[in-house]
């Protein structure tokens, strides 16, 4: 599989329902937010479907399968009414997350490596469906090797650690972190695995996770929302699509 120069940005909208929720009602609108997003350079828009509908509802998928012109990578959990909400729609990817009620997001990567046999038999469905099935792990050859296994085509790797490591000014643990995300995605992708990136990742964290010359994608939701306040969404998206591809051509010219 060859290394790409070209680094995609999947836009999370979820907080825009998150808000809109907050008061119940139709505005602000994801898929408005979603096409704002295309108009500024987004290459594909992600939204989770919670079991608790706690941001995206079901009318949203609808309407993002509908109007999107960006591929739609729709996430959920490894459930029988997601499977059936996924089936139905077919979108362009589904990345497969882990999920409870109680989190206040997805807090860590999904466990394959025990789960195996369920999760090859879930995905199987997915992939006859034609749609390219990822997996949401943490940075761990273990549960890379069973995602391999199980036949999936994309890993995306979870980087909040990293990215609350940063926050917290635990330098040292933040370049740990760093380091086995880096080395993490050169195994994924000599594995045949496309490899995807996301979580938590603001302007100060991109950088230095744009420049992995394996990662072929990073899905940003939260800060970009957050920063649509004070400056708009199409130039926080902008920024952020700017400073990813500074980070890239890094790694065009070291890679020569
Ligand atoms: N990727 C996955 C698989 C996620 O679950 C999320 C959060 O829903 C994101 C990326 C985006 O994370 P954030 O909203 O923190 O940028």
């Amino acid at each position: 599989m060859p290394i790409s120069d070209r680094l995609r940005l999947g836009v999370n909208i979820d907080h825009v329902a998150t808000v809109r929720n907050a008061r119940g009602g139709d505005t602000p609108d994801p898929l408005r937010a979603a096409k704002l997003a295309e108009e500024a350079g987004a290459d594909g828009i992600t939204a989770h479907l919670r079991e608790d509908r706690r941001h995206i509802s079901d009318r949203d998928i609808d309407a993002l399968m509908a109007g999107l012109g960006v591929p739609l990578n729709f996430e959920m959990a490894a459930t029988d009414e997601m499977m059936q909400i996924a089936l139905r729609h077919k979108p362009h990817a589904v990345c497969i997350v882990p999920e409870k009620r109680e989190e206040r997001t997805t807090e860590g990567g999904l466990e394959v490596a025990r789960e195996e046999n369920r999760m090859a038999h879930f995905i199987a469905p997915l992939r006859e469906a034609g749609c390219r099935v990822s997996i949401f792990i943490a940075a761990d050859p273990a549960q890379i090797e069973a995602a391999a296994r199980i036949g999936a085509e994309v890993i995306e790797l979870h980087t909040g650690a990293y990215c609350d490591a940063h926050a917290e000014e635990r330098y040292v643990a933040r370049d740990v972190e760093l380091q086995s995300l880096r080395e993490m995605s050169a195994y994924a992708h000599s594995l045949g695995l496309e490899v995807h990136a996301g979580h938590g990742l603001t302007y100060d964290t991109v950088g230095p996770v744009a420049v992995f010359p394996e990662v072929r994608e990073l899905n940003i939701g939260h800060f970009l929302i957050g920063e649509a306040i004070f400056c708009g969404l199409k130039p926080a998206i902008a920024q952020m699509r700017e400073l990813m591809d500074a980070a890239r051509s890094e790694t065009l010219k070291t890679s020569g």
